[in-house]
């Protein structure tokens, strides 16, 4: 398979990532340096924590992702980068960088949307690219059901009111006194719990509309808590996740149902838990919908969901400003 050698730079948030893709589907290279550990100490993510380390990792993994993929810098065709949106010390860090190396290379840059990276992820790799689809992005920052019409024209038809879906999960994880990112810590202590133990709130499951909220439900759990004697600990995470999984997957069928779409997909760090996998997996055949999950490898923060957005974006000719900045605030639609 050939198409344009493409190298990308995610910086976000708190993983440095750097991905060479020849486009759509060969990926070269896909490296990730996690700060978690940096982090776990203070619960969450520091912003000027994250920036440092981004700082200090960028160079080299630049350039053991170029010597690993056999590539030189010269034969680059487009270089891109995450624009927004994020922390805006993060994001600057890689998308300067990443402009910085285009320039010196005389080469076009492309700053892509970090919510368009998840929202294509689960079509990683395919020739046609995206289809009309509704698709549910669930991450540390954002919870989204978004329909797609083609690369580049999105609906927004719902979003969280509060905290993301994997927010939620962290919030909540930080309560039980389990270490950070909570959302993997969860999902593994759920399966030896009971997940009908506790009644919890299934927030908005009722509303009529496609948004979400979560912090009902960690509100719930934190006054519940000090109720609470004995072994709970499995019991509770398996009943706090069957919440946030049932409210998602409703939704989610409900609005695919709406939208008239036969494709369904599910992007973002929290499309990895094993519970929400299995229960829309069902939902979806039980409704006839066709399922696509992005892998897990490209559902936590990566580069490689940023490079084949950028080569969806290349192929169609758009090329950025270079005068364009990294935007905090960055909107999908
Ligand atoms: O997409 P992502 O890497 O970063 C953002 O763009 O936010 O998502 C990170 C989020 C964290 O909140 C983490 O707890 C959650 O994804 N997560 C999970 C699981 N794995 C990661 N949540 C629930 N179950 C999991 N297995
Ligand atoms: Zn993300």
């Amino acid at each position: 398979m050939s198409g344009p050698l493409i190298l990308a730079v995610e910086t976000s948030c708190d993983e440095t990532a750097v991905a060479i893709l020849r486009g759509p589907g060969e990926l070269l290279v896909s490296e990730i340096s996690s700060q978690i550990k940096e982090h776990r100490r203070f619960g969450g993510v520091v912003p000027e924590v994250a920036s440092r380390n981004h700082l200090a990792k960028i160079e080299p993994l630049l350039l053991s992702a170029l010597g690993r993929s056999g590539c030189s810098p010269a034969e680059l065709d487009c270089i891109a980068a995450t624009r927004g949106p994020g922390l805006l010390t993060s994001l600057l860090v890689g998308h300067s960088a990443a402009k910085g190396l285009a320039i010196a290379l005389g080469r076009p840059f492309i700053g892509v949307n970090h919510l368009e990276g998840h929202l294509l992820s689960p079509f990683f790799g395919t020739i046609d690219g995206p289809g009309r689809s509704l698709n549910l992005i669930v991450s540390g920052g954002h919870t989204l059901l978004v329909l797609i019409d083609h690369v580049a024209s999105y609906r927004l038809l719902g979003r969280t009111l509060d905290d993301a879906a994997g927010e939620a999960f962290d919030k909540v994880a930080r309560l039980l006194g389990l270490p950070y990112p909570g959302g993997p810590e969860i999902d593994r202590l759920s399966k030896l719990g009971d997940p009908t133990r506790f009644e919890l709130p299934r927030s908005m499951s009722g509303s009529g509309d496609f948004n979400f909220s979560f912090s009902g439900l960690k509100t719930a759990v934190r006054y519940l808590l000090p109720k609470l004697e004995g072994d709970f600990l499995a019991d509770l995470c398996a009943s706090f996740q069957e919440a946030v999984v049932d409210v998602l997957v409703r939704k989610t069928i409900r609005a695919a149902a709406v939208s008239g779409v036969q494709l369904l997909t599910v992007s973002g760090g929290v499309s990895c838990n094993s519970r929400l996998r299995l229960k829309v997996a069902k939902a979806t055949e039980d409704a006839g919908f066709e399922l696509k999950l992005a892998e897990p490898w490209l559902s936590t923060d990566n580069a490689a969901m940023i490079a084949y957005a950028a080569a969806e974006h290349f192929r169609r000719g758009y090329r950025s400003d270079f005068a364009e900045d990294a935007d905090p605030n960055l909107s999908l639609v």
